[in-house]
C-alpha cells in the first residue's frame, strides 16, 4: 500500500465518514463463509469474469481493489471495461466467475440495494442526478435508505460543496457541468458511505473544476471513505491515487502505485500520451 500518501493525506476528520456504516454485515455472521473486519483490501472485487446478459464476456479475470481511506483509479481506453467493473462491483452485473468482498464479507450474492445498505455508494457516469428535482432534493433522494435524522449529514455535503446550499432550490438541471457532478457526489454521501465508486466524475468539466473537483475527492478520502474512480484524465487522477489500475479489453494491464504508473514508460507511452 501506498502508506505515503495516506499519511500525507492524514485521517483526521471523521464527520462524513461513518465507521458503522449504515448496517452490519449480521447475515454474514457465523456462516463460516465470510469475515467481516478480516485482514485484505477494503473493498476488492477480484478475478472478476463477466458481461451482460447472454453476451460475450467482457471483464476477463479483472481485479480492482481498495483499502480503507485510499483513493484507487482505473484508467484505460474507450471501451476496455472500466465501467463495466465498476457496474460489476456494485452489482449491476452477474459476475460468472470471481467475487466481491467488502471489509472482509462476501457480498457477490448482494442486490445494489443491499450493497448500498453496507456502505457502499456510487455515482454512475451518466443520468446520476434528477435534473427536474431541486439540488436538496436530490440529496434527500440519496438519504432514501435512511430512517435516522439526515440533515446532519446535508450540513457536511453543504459544506463541502457550499456551492450547492446557495443553489440549493434551483432545479439541479440548470446547474453547470461541475455543479452537477458535485449534487451527484453529494447524494451518494448522504448514505454515509464507506466506499464511493466515481465514474468519471470529471467528465466534461473544464480543468480548473476538475482540480476542484479532485481537492474535494481527497478531502472526502481523509474522512476515512475509500474512493474508488474510473478517469479519463489519467495523468492527473494518477497524481492524487494510492493506486492505479490500467484496463485493457476488461483484463489488468499495469497495477501499481499512481507514482509508479505515471514513472512507467510503457504506461506512459501507451496511456498517457508519452
Ligand atoms: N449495457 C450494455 N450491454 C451490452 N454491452 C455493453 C453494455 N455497456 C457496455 N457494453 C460493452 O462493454 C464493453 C466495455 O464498455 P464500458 O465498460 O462502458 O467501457 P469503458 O467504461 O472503459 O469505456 C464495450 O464493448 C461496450 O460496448
Ligand atoms: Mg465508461
Amino acid at each position: 500500500m501506498n502508506s505515503g500518501a495516506y499519511d500525507d493525506r492524514g485521517n483526521r476528520d471523521q464527520s462524513l465518514g461513518n465507521s458503522a456504516g449504515m448496517g452490519t454485515v449480521d447475515g454474514y455472521r457465523g456462516d463460516g463463509v465470510a469475515r467481516p473486519g478480516a485482514p485484505g483490501p477494503f473493498l476488492i472485487g477480484e478475478a472478476m469474469t463477466g458481461g451482460y446478459g447472454k453476451g460475450p464476456d467482457i471483464l476477463h479475470d479483472c481485479t480492482i481493489a481498495v483499502e480503507k481511506g485510499e483513493i484507487a483509479v482505473i484508467v484505460g481506453p474507450n471501451g476496455a471495461g472500466k465501467s463495466t467493473a465498476m457496474k460489476a462491483i456494485f452489482g449491476m452485473l452477474d459476475v460468472r466467475s470471481g467475487s466481491v468482498r467488502l471489509d472482509g464479507a462476501d457480498i457477490t450474492a448482494l442486490s445494489p440495494q443491499a450493497r448500498v445498505r453496507q456502505g457502499m455508494g456510487f455515482v454512475p457516469q451518466t443520468h446520476n442526478i434528477f435534473t427536474s428535482m431541486t439540488v436538496e432534493e436530490n440529496l434527500e433522494m440519496g438519504a432514501f435508505i435512511r430512517t435516522d435524522d439526515f440533515r446532519k449529514t446535508m450540513a457536511q455535503v453543504y459544506e463541502l460543496f457550499p456551492i450547492l446550499h446557495e443553489k440549493r432550490h434551483q432545479a439541479a438541471g440548470e446547474l453547470s457541468g461541475g455543479q452537477r457532478q458535485q449534487v451527484a457526489v453529494g447524494r451518494a454521501l448522504m448514505t454515509q458511505p464507506k466506499v464511493l465508486m466515481l465514474d468519471e466524475p470529471t467528465a466534461g468539466v473544464s480543468p480548473i473544476v476538475m482540480d476542484e473537483l479532485f481537492d474535494r475527492i481527497i478531502e472526502v478520502a481523509r474522512t476515512g471513505i475509500s474512493i474508488l474512480m474510473v478517469e479519463q484524465n489519467a495523468r492527473q487522477a494518477l497524481e492524487i491515487a494510492d493506486k492505479g489500475y490500467v484496463l485493457v479489453q476488461g483484463a489488468n494491464a499495469h497495477t501499481g502505485t499512481g507514482k509508479d504508473l505515471l514513472a512507467d514508460d510503457e504506461v506512459r507511452r501507451s496511456f498517457l500520451g508519452g
